[in-house]
């Protein structure tokens, strides 16, 4: 009697939740992955690192502002020690046995590698670390996948301008190119710059990441136009003087959350919305004419005029740049985890202060508590937005295989991490929506591995398949419910909403 009221109090609980996510594909009890699928998961050299300052390494934009202003950080923390994977990266990777994984994505610190910024020096413990933990991979047959800028540049460079220094596009060549001749016999897949719009917005049009420039309308564009032309430098050096003999692929990881029209009469809002907030970044290198999106081009320019600037705030590519940015990717690398709703009205003159990027697309964007499960703010769970934006990736820009480069949850911390868990298996079941529908997804990096150093929020909001906890110095590393739930998905290489979890303790499954 019992039993079958659980059951029936268990179906209703699943349809009413399929019900306010609208997740199109619980209709399948157990899906699988296509043939070939990669998972794997990915960390960041400052979020987990630690040893900020061992055996040679300079600092970096985040050394410096969490040691000059401690309390820009939700919990006066910083990264100091963080993960201690610099020493614990053995650890690290026994765990990806445990969960069964076939690739790891991380990152370099480029001042580990170069202390002065530059390639007249190299570290070669920095570079001793990087070969340990590529090493270590291979040895078990996991595939390293390595991000060249995640967030990390080395302070000296900042105080020459940082991503406002048309310089750094030979600066990150030259470190690009270092890289590929330290680690490219071994490593295959590059990812040369991590999200940047937060690098360029949050970082120079505003305060929510370093270097905190907060030069509205102005620094983000100057950052947009060095930080593509960058990319595309890395990606020219590794084809004219790597691929023929290493043979891998170089991407970039663009951060994309879907926006949605709130109502029918707001879909040009949302579309312009989607246009700025990441297309941005992907018309230069995926679309066919290259170039920023029309629609940026014409309201940046508007709306500079209007204000009495002598030319667009937006740095304009010529046509040589243009060229030389576009088709420079061989992968669409897509961080995604949530939803926003956007309208426009009046309301929105003088919502925002002008000049800046926000005031210059004219939109408001809000979420709402209807989505939330569990107790963050972080990640508000609309699977189906993932859906939406891996369909209009595909229409847009002629079905690209695209990895997914990161995708996760935030809790505050716990084992028992049902939020976790469903918002896992509702982002897959909507991403396999849109494989169904031809889109050419072949991967999917969980975000993170562990607990890490979330930038502004510290050590609060918690991201890790394993929880770490920081009050022990030796960083212990606990798998939690997720982590035996994707270690089921990767070994059976299917998605079973009704597996249960059994084992309290990880094992290694022999391959
Ligand atoms: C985006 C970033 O790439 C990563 O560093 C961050 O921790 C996660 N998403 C979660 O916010």
């Amino acid at each position: 009697m019992m039993l079958r009221f659980l059951t029936l109090f268990a179906l209703i609980f699943c349809i009413s939740v399929t019900e306010s996510h609208k997740i199109k594909s619980a209709r399948h009890d157990v899906r699988n992955f296509p043939e070939g699928f990669l998972f794997g998961t990915a960390t960041a050299s400052y979020q987990v690192e630690g040893a900020w300052d061992v055996d040679g390494k300079a600092p970096n934009i985040w050394d410096h502002m969490t040691h000059n202003d401690p309390c820009l950080i939700k919990d006066c923390s910083n990264g100091d020690i963080a993960d201690n994977s610099y020493y614990l990266y053995k650890r690290d990777v026994e765990m990806m046995r445990e969960l069964g994984i076939k690739f790891y994505r991380f990152s370099l610190s480029w001042p580990r590698i170069l202390p002065t910024s530059f390639p007249d020096e190299i570290n070669e413990a920095g570079v001793q670390y990087y070969n340990n933990l590529i090493d270590e991979l291979l040895k078990y047959n996991i595939e390293p996948m390595i991000t060249l800028y995640h967030w990390d540049l080395p302070q000296k460079l900042q105080e020459l301008g940082g991503w406002t220094n048309p310089f750094i596009v030979d600066w990150f060549g030259d470190y690009a190119r270092i890289a590929y001749r330290l680690f490219g016999d071994r490593v295959k897949y590059w990812m040369t710059i991590n999200e940047p719009y937060q690098v360029c917005y949050q970082g120079y049009g505003d305060v929510t990441k370093a270097p905190r420039l907060n030069m509205k309308g102005i620094a983000e564009y100057m950052c947009g136009k060095n930080l593509l032309m960058a990319h595309a430098r890395a990606y020219h050096i590794y084809d004219d003087e790597f691929r023929s003999s290493q043979n891998g692929v170089v991407f970039i990881a663009y951060s994309a959350q879907w926006y949605e029209p709130e109502s029918e009469n707001e879909i040009q809002a949302a579309e312009e919305c989607n246009q700025f907030m990441w297309a941005f970044y992907v018309h230069p290198i995926f679309s066919e004419t290259g170039d920023y999106p029309p629609i940026v081009k014409e309201r940046v320019a508007a709306k500079s005029a209007e204000q009495g600037f002598a030319r667009s705030r937006l740095i304009e590519f010529t046509p040589e740049e243009v060229d030389y940015v576009r088709d420079t990717a061989d992968i669409f690398g897509l961080n995604h985890y949530s939803t926003n709703f956007v309208y426009r009205n009046d309301s929105v003159n003088g919502y925002y202060e002008s000049p800046s990027f926000y005031d210059d697309m004219g939109v408001i964007m809000y979420q709402t508590d209807e989505y939330k499960i569990g107790e963050s703010d972080f990640t508000k769970s609309i699977p189906w937005g993932f859906y939406k934006l891996l369909t209009k990736i595909r229409e847009d820009y002629n079905n690209p295989t695209v990895f997914i480069c990161e995708n996760g949850f935030a809790t505050h911390g716990g084992l028992n991490d049902d939020d976790r868990v469903q918002n896992m298996r509702t982002y897959l079941s909507a991403m396999l929506d849109a494989i169904e529908e031809g889109s050419d997804v072949r991967a999917y990096a969980f975000w993170s591995l562990m607990d890490n150093f979330e930038w502004m929020q510290g050590y609060i909001e918690r991201f890790g398949l394993y929880e770490v906890d920081y009050e022990d110095p030796e960083r212990t590393r606990t798998p939690r419910k997720s982590a035996f739930v994707y270690k089921e998905i990767v070994k059976t290489h299917s998605l079973d909403f009704h597996y249960e979890p059994t084992d309290t303790v990880m094992t290694i499954d022999e391959l």
